[in-house]
């Protein structure tokens, strides 16, 4: 099955990529399909620690293409200085494509996040600020420019002259600073000439590797929990990571994607505001937080920390068609007290899906099944029959709770960590 989506099955920042990273060295293509700098993961290998927010895991293999696709959101000032960081560190020879159809995230889409985060205040999404709602808002309102019109001044001048007057007005009804059309264009430009070289029609380049019978990863950023639609609305982002959306934002056919692998931790977390039946405001959720680093990679906020809630995998299963799971993060568990959520209470009913309103999600009550805890270090552990019993038991419990074999397993930041279970690509 050579094109396969990863995607994350919880609040998002499951490990998905130290998960592709691993993929990514038998894949010939790498495709990142929604979002933008909103997602953020570190990658370790060598001793070295690589953090990548818009670029793709393929990166650090020169045979691999990877790829920014047109359901993207591009703040092309942070992708540049992305890739000025990634040469830096020695990362010289790689392949790069961004699709022309892929929005431009502009300034004042971050101005404006920041703003309407301010004056919903007690109300707010928790975002990342970086301007990402209100760059997928002017694409659905065809108010954006595309990555496209940074290459032709023609078209760059008619969007520009188009929607600025427009985002104007609405900069100056929070307050903030309007931008001038020549400080915007010249910007544009410059960035147009910086990117021309990777900037290619990517549903035709990743039609031919499908003609070729490469092998493809797409790699979801968020997790199904933030989806647009399937998430647990409004506290979502603005874009759908689930398998579904790779057609459409890709430019290929839906029946090329193949197989659907679901990145969760071995607990759970979130960032930003919203429900989360299973969390632990309490000495374990602080324990699993200091244990597993739980602090964005992009804010830098503390991480929500909860048990493992496999009502939350089977809806993403369920969403989305995950077939096989990774387990991130398993390591982190060791000698913490142990339950998993397995269902919620709702007003006196048991219930295993996620309520479609935040009223009702508020209201339900985690049910848990208690597992036993193991004290054994398993970073070193290079199968699961070297797991200790319950650790075993603990993947057996997941396992049985989502009906999902566990294909991967991880017990540590370093690439070598990632113990193989079932070989998806
Ligand atoms: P936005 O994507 O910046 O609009 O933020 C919307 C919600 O998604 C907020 O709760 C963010 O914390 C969350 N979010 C966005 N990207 C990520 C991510 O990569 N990991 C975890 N949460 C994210």
């Amino acid at each position: 099955m050579p094109r396969l989506v990863l995607e994350g099955a919880q609040w998002g920042d499951e490990g998905k990529g130290k998960v592709t990273d691993y993929l990514a060295q038998k894949a010939d293509v790498v495709v990142r399909f929604q979002g933008g700098n909103n997602a953020g993961h570190t990658i370790v290998f060598n001793g070295h620690k690589y953090a990548l927010k818009l670029i793709p895991s393929g990166i650090f293999s020169p045979h691999i293409k990877n790829v920014l696709a047109n359901g993207m959101v591009i703040n092309v000032e942070a992708l540049l200085s992305e890739l000025a960081t990634l040469e830096s560190q020695g990362v010289k020879s790689y392949q790069l494509f961004i699709s022309n159809r892929a929005q431009v995230l502009m300034p004042y889409h971050i101005d404006l996040d920041g703003a309407s985060e301010s004056v919903l205040g007690d109300h707010k999404i928790g975002t990342t600020k970086k301007g990402i709602g209100p760059c997928y808002q002017d694409k659905y309102a065809r108010l954006g420019l595309r990555i496209g019109d940074l290459l032709d001044e023609e078209a760059l001048k008619d969007r520009l002259e188009t929607v600025l007057p427009l985002k104007n007005k609405e900069l100056a009804s929070y307050g903030l600073k309007t931008y001038t059309y020549d400080e915007l264009f010249s910007l544009c430009r410059s960035w147009g000439e910086k990117i021309r070289k990777f900037v290619t029609d990517t549903s035709i380049l990743l039609n031919e590797e499908i003609e070729k019978d490469s092998k493809m990863l797409f790699e979801g950023a968020q997790g199904v929990m933030l989806c647009i639609e399937h998430g647990t609305y409004p506290y979502v982002t603005s874009s759908s990571p689930t398998a579904s959306s790779v057609a459409l934002n890709c430019g290929i056919a839906p029946f090329y994607v193949d197989n659907v692998l679901g990145i969760i931790k071995a607990y759970t977390t979130r960032v930003g505001e919203g429900p989360f039946p299973s969390e632990q405001l309490n000495d374990i959720g602080n324990l699993i937080r200091e244990k597993g680093h739980e602090y964005g990679t992009v804010t830098k906020r503390p991480r929500r920390i909860g048990y493992l809630d496999t009502v939350v995998i089977n809806h993403a299963k369920r969403v989305s068609g995950i077939r096989h799971l990774s387990v991130m993060l398993l390591d982190v568990l060791t000698s913490v007290p142990l339950k998993i959520c397995y269902a919620y209470e709702l007003d006196g009913k048991v219930i295993n899906y996620i309520p479609s309103t935040l009223a009702e999600y508020k209201r339900v009550k985690p049910l848990y099944v208690e597992m036993e805890s193991w004290t054994e270090d398993i970073s070193n552990v290079k199968s699961f029959d070297e797991l200790p019993e319950n650790c075993k038991k603990y993947l057996k419990k997941i396992e049985e709770l989502t009906s999902l074999p566990i294909a991967m397993f991880s017990v540590g930041a370093d690439r070598n960590k990632t113990i193989v279970l079932e070989d998806l690509l």
